[in-house]
């Protein structure tokens, strides 16, 4: 199992300084064969066409702590999962009205606060966005940023800055019990 390590707020952190959402690849399961992966590996990854149509992946949310964030796939598609701090949920919370370009309440983007779970694929062109500050792609929002044509987006996945026209999407999901999180 991966070691779990605390990542920095990217609310309280100069850009310079922050780091990747720590992937918890060990952490993450699939009920029904969807495969949890490492986010930087999902690009040399090439599911079969029954893992891309399974309909739901089962997550076990026990070791993610808050700050933490894992990305797992479903129906072929990387799904972050992102434990939020008290910090990150004020942040996005406080962002409401500055999320202009596909304007949404973070409440509504969310059955939990503390959890935030969004599709992860660019809504442009479908690049993959990364929390990693490296040089100019410095996530600006606390979110992810795509290394493609540099749109931003919050720790909401909203986009902030074009020229993606849409937040990352939200897939289908529900809690099934407290530590247990199912997507589709
Ligand atoms: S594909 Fe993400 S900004 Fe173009």
């Amino acid at each position: 199992m991966s070691a779990a390590a605390s990542i920095p707020n990217p609310a309280e952190q100069p850009q310079s300084t922050r780091r990747d959402f720590l992937v918890l690849s060990a952490v993450a399961f699939a009920s029904v064969g969807a495969a949890a992966g490492i986010w930087p590996m999902l690009h040399s990854l090439d599911p079969s066409a029954d893992t891309r149509a399974e309909a739901t992946a089962e997550v076990d949310l026990t070791h993610i702590k808050p700050g933490q964030a894992i990305t797992v796939r479903w129906q072929g598609k990387p799904v972050f999962i992102v434990h939020r701090t008290e910090a990150q949920i004020a942040r996005a919370e406080a962002d409401d009205k500055a999320a202009t370009i596909d304007p949404a309440k973070d409440r509504t983007r969310v059955k939990r606060k503390e959890w935030l779970v969004v599709v992860g694929v660019c809504t442009h062109l479908g690049c993959a966005p990364t929390s990693r500050a490296v040089g100019d792609l410095a996530p600006r929002y606390g979110g992810w940023v795509c290394p493609c044509h540099y749109s931003q987006y919050d720790i909401s996945g909203r986009v902030r800055r074009g020229p993606a026209p849409s937040n990352l999407p939200v897939p289908p999901y529900r809690f099934q019990d407290e530590d247990r999180l199912i997507i589709g």
